[in-house]
């Protein structure tokens, strides 16, 4: 069985707080009776889910005090907005983001394609739909190809692009880019962060490294971008079940079925000015809903 967890509004605590050999509760509030708590345990390779006799809790109400939404980059009236999604691999994420913005789930267009592979399944699919594909960073064996940093900036600019979406891309993203696009970059990972992320962490491995924790879940984290990998401030997390027996390809399978929602579902709730920033720093998704939710 799978189902939605989201868990932002919970994580509180700094992302390099000390959480090694002890066990440390990260819930900043008392959670409902037979709701959800998390803990860590000794280190993150020992992340703990622990579900009450209810299975998931779908969103939190409380009243968090939020200080300000994010900067979308416009100042003008609603308007489709531009978006940049960087590809290394085949680019499934990216087609579910493009087509939520051709079927209206997703106020945007993909105005451009970034990848360090300009034969991957993603770079194909983007010359298909017509959408300009750059190669970002230099290839050292074809530096004749490829943007530096600063071009890639200058190009993102020229294009107008209000947002930067990571979906498989490999690469460490430049220093330039995270400043020139300040809260405006995000990225997803097959895992629930911040376990299993960092350098190295990705792919198949990511899952081999779920299944040998003994996590009885994992699932997508999507969160903003910083100059490491994987550790910038989560926006949102769904929950799959670990089956015991599974494959690390079979969970892969069923975790890239809930980022295909989740990547939409939050890219739609940017554009619709749903994302808040608690007092704290930590970002949180307004339930459409009921505005007084969040998760
Ligand atoms: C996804 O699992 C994503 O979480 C990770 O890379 C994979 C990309 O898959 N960062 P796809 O190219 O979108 O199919």
């Amino acid at each position: 069985m799978e189902s939605r967890v989201l868990f932002s509004s919970q994580f509180n605590f700094p992302v390099n707080s000390p959480l090694k050999n002890r066990e440390t509760s990260i819930a900043p509030f008392t959670p409902p009776r037979n709701v959800l708590s998390l803990s860590f345990r000794s280190s993150v390779d020992r992340f703990a889910v622990r579900i009450g006799p209810r299975p998931f809790v779908k969103a939190v109400s409380f009243a968090p005090k939020i200080v300000a939404e994010v900067d979308d980059g416009s100042r003008d009236e609603p308007r489709r907005k531009k978006l940049a999604v960087f590809v290394s691999g085949g680019g499934s994420n990216f087609r579910k983001i493009h087509e939520g913005c051709s079927d209206g789930s997703v106020n945007g267009d993909v105005v451009l394609l970034v990848t360090n592979k300009k034969d991957c399944g993603g770079a194909e699919y983007a010359r298909s739909n017509g959408i300009p594909v750059l190669v970002f960073p230099k290839a050292k064996r074809e530096p004749s190809h490829g943007l530096s940093p600063s071009e890639l900036v200058d190009v993102l600019r020229k294009y107008g692009v209000d947002f930067v979406l990571l979906a498989g891309y490999l690469k460490l993203i430049p220093f330039e880019l995270v400043q020139a696009f300040p809260k405006r970059i995000l990225n997803i990972h097959p895992a629930l962060l911040p376990a299993f992320g960092g350098k190295g962490l990705y792919g198949i491995r990511v899952h081999k490294a779920v299944l040998e924790s003994g996590a009885r879940y994992s699932g997508p984290s999507i969160h903003f971008v910083d100059e490491e990998y994987d550790t910038g401030q989560i926006l949102a997390q769904s929950a799959v079940r670990v089956i015991a027996n599974d494959t690390p390809e079979e969970l892969a399978k069923r975790v890239l079925h809930e980022e295909h929602k989740l990547y939409v579902e939050v890219v739609a709730a940017i554009w619709e000015e749903r994302i808040k920033w608690r007092e704290d720093g930590v970002p949180l998704i307004q339930s459409k809903e009921n505005p007084d939710e969040y998760y």
